[in-house]
């Protein structure tokens, strides 16, 4: 497996180009499943989750080819099928976001059965539960999640947690039933909102993305559309840190700056200058930072996909950070990997005790999930000696031309590939 060897790498200076969110785009394709017309996706990262939604896609029969380096060109298949296969679906846990298209283009989809992950639990009871609402017989058995319907028809759904999958996965389900579904206490992440302007696209009537409700009339068919995936908040905010910590004058381009306050707000309260333009934001920093306390939140709080990053950033900084995870019951396991290079946490339940001013070691570590791998890499730009991240995989599941852009902003970086 490959490995990714970090130094201290000085100050970041320099410019990075944020590219499509990997939690829209794949949302993206899986609606993609609806069209009867081609569909061209653009700004596509080229990452790892993506080439495995195109594989699913192609198994159900329909055609994915790469018609520019960042363009999709999705066709309908000719016979869908409607069991995404097993080793595909184990691969990513968003497969789970094709059975909302399936059962409404086809009446029925199969899937196996997510289980939990490194990161928490992650049930799909809501999922369930909005489908059974627009008249969806579920079964489980087998390993297997299974639902037929003859028809879709519209109904209100409460969501009991705005969980960003199952509103994706009820949307899509609900832009071909009969009549109206409304769904109340939504996700209203920005990745929801880009689906929602794509359904439109194809022809869909959905109203209300990013409030508190959503209001989805049926329609009969859905055609093809053209769309360009919007940028990755997370990445952005990813680059945005790193260029905190190391300290420096990094311009990051092509953001939504609307989607990042949470992460600014936090940045300048360590002591970061931010500075926020109409497509771009500018970080500047010293290197020296306070500590800070954050509380993951849905949407517009702070997003739990930059916890890992700012548990580096505690960890170098002036005093005592509290983190509290509030989204996933598990998303701690990088504390220890950070321990490993000489960061001072303690996780107690929901939340985790940074004691700020370590002096970072560069240490062998793993990364235990996405984020987490990216925040080694953060924590790795100040550590005295060098850091081996292993488990680099998750990091190509998310992070397109990671090492790419970060030597563009100086960092002494170096994949080592190995079986
Ligand atoms: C999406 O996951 C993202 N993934 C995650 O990004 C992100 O962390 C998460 O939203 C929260 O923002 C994709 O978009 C592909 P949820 P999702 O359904 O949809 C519980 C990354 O690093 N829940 O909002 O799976 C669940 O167990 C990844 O890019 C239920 O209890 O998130 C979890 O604790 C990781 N029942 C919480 O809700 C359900 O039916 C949030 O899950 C569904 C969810």
């Amino acid at each position: 497996m490959d490995k990714l060897v970090v130094r201290k790498s000085g100050p970041l200076m320099g410019e990075v180009v944020i590219s499509g969110a990997k939690n829209s785009v794949l949302k993206l394709m899986a609606a993609s499943i609806l069209a009867n017309d081609v569909c061209v996706i653009e700004n596509v990262p080229n990452l790892q989750d993506v080439r495995v939604m195109a594989e699913i896609l192609v198994a159900l029969g329909m055609k994915v080819e790469w018609t520019k380096r960042n363009e999709l060109t999705i066709t309908p298949a000719e016979e869908l099928l409607t069991e995404p296969p097993y080793d595909l679906v184990q691969k990513m846990r968003a497969s789970i976001v094709t059975m909302g298209p399936l059962l409404a283009k086809a009446g029925k989809a199969r899937l196996a059965q997510p289980g939990g992950c490194a990161i928490g639990e992650r049930k799909i009871d809501l999922h369930l539960k909005g489908f059974a609402a627009l008249g969806v017989e579920i079964k489980q058995s087998h390993g297997c999640v299974e639902g037929i319907a003859d028809k879709l028809v519209g109904s209100t759904i409460y969501l009991d947690f705005p969980s960003v999958g199952a509103t994706e996965n009820i949307m899509m389900a609900a832009v071909l039933a009969e009549g109206v579904t409304i769904i109340e206490n939504p996700a209203k992440e920005p990745e929801l909102t880009d689906l929602a302007n794509f359904l439109n696209k194809l022809g869909a009537n959905v109203k209300g993305a990013g409030t508190d409700t959503i209001r989805i009339k049926g329609v009969e068919r859905l055609g093809g559309a053209v769309h360009s995936v919007l940028p990755d908040r997370i990445e952005a905010g990813t680059y945005m840190v790193a260029a905190a910590v190391a300290g420096g004058d990094v311009l990051v381009r092509n953001v939504m700056p609307n989607h990042l306050k949470a992460i600014v707000a936090k940045l300048q309260e360590s002591g970061a200058e931010i500075e926020v333009f109409d497509e771009d934001v500018r970080v500047k920093s010293t290197g020296k930072l306070n500590s800070i306390d954050i509380k993951t939140l849905p949407f517009p709080g702070f997003p739990t996909d930059m916890q890992a990053q700012f548990m580096a950033l505690i960890s170098v900084a002036e005093g005592v950070g509290t983190i509290t995870e509030t989204i996933f019951e598990n998303r701690f396991m990088h504390a220890t990997e950070f321990s490993l290079m000489g960061a001072d946490i303690k996780v107690e339940g929901h939340s985790a005790i940074v004691q700020g001013g370590s002096s970072l070691e560069g240490a062998n570590v793993k990364a235990t999930d996405l984020r987490a791998g990216a925040a080694l890499v953060i924590a790795a730009l100040v550590a005295d000696g060098p850091t081996t991240i292993h488990n680099i995989y998750h990091i190509d599941r998310g992070y397109d031309l990671f090492e790419e852009k970060l030597k563009g902003l100086g960092v002494d970086i170096t994949r080592v590939s190995g079986k």
